[in-house]
């Protein structure tokens, strides 16, 4: 078992430990701008019952989380102390997995489902839901969502189709899973879908109904099936109408994201 007293440090070199590469196709943001960690030295450990064995969660001290595992080890699961999401996660046959969840999420349930091995889920800052689903199915495959994303009513984010596309010319795999990654402050509206090995930009708007399968640019909003670009250089906010603060506000968060992504793809 970890010592209880896993630093923030400890805990990125742990997770960097047990994901070499968090995930096909996807860069890691972990622990950067918009992508904050849960700090670890607040919360205590716990094992979590399950008929698997070494499955231990790391949170506060009245873990709002519902956990179903079955025929499950390995897993590690990290929820910040202060929020109030009232959340499901299921963990069915899955190794080496693991959940972070950070402060400030809120509202109606977040369900985690993990199908298949070395899977990681990460719910930034100040994120809501109201009933979303994140399903993760082909080894290695991630979820990532930065901070302040707003998710409405029956939205499905899934890395893998569950079921396989043979090609009948030579038998290959067609459609193997992917990671997916939510940059910050994206809004997803209601019934939204998500499939995989997509990068959602910072601050777009999905439309209801949407199935997005392509990459979304930043602050543009798409809508459709397949979700197609409808405006650019557009955002929003949580208020129903803007507050005269919203704009520039966003646009100077904006604006600092992109100068910390280059800096980051450039340094790496
Ligand atoms: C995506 C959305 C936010 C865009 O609003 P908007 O910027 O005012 O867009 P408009 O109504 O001007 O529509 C722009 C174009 O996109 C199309 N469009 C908009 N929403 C669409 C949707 N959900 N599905 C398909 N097409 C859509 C419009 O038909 C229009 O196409 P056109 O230019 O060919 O006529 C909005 O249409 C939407 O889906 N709202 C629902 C939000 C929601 O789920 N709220 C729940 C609470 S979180």
């Amino acid at each position: 078992m970890d010592h209880p007293s896993l630093s923030r440090a400890r805990l990125l070199q742990k997770i960097s430990e047990k994901f070499p590469t968090p995930g096909q196709r996807l860069r890691d943001p972990l622990g950067g701008f918009g992508y904050e960690l849960p700090e670890a030295e607040d919360l205590v450990w716990r094992e979590i019952p399950s008929d698997g064995a070494n499955n231990w969660m790391l949170g506060g001290p009245n873990p709002s989380y519902q956990f179903n595992l079955h025929n499950a080890n390995n897993n590690l699961i990290v929820v910040a102390a202060n929020n109030t999401c009232h959340g499901q996660i299921f963990i069915r046959g899955s190794n080496n997995t693991a959940i972070l969840i950070g402060p400030e999420v809120g509202n109606h349930p977040v369900n985690v489902q993990f199908h298949h091995s070395d899977h990681l889920f990460y719910f930034g800052r100040g994120c809501t839901s109201n009933t979303a689903t994140f399903a993760m199915g082909g080894d290695g495959t991630s979820i990532i969502v930065g901070e302040d994303c707003m998710f409405s009513a029956f939205v499905d984010v899934m890395t893998d189709d569950l079921h396989g596309i043979i090609d009948m010319k030579n038998g290959a795999h067609l459609n193997t899973g992917a990671s997916i990654l939510f940059e910050p402050h994206v809004w997803a509206g209601l019934s939204t879908m998500f499939l995989k090995g997509i990068t959602v930009g910072f601050g777009s708007i999905v439309g209801a109904k949407s199935v997005v399968t392509r990459d979304v640019e930043r602050m543009s909003s798409v809508a459709g099936t397949p979700a197609v670009t409808v405006r650019r250089d557009v955002s929003w906010t949580r208020e129903r109408i803007p507050n005269p603060g919203a704009h520039p506000w966003v646009r100077q968060w904006a604006e600092n994201f992109a100068a910390t992504e280059r800096e980051r793809t450039h340094e790496g």
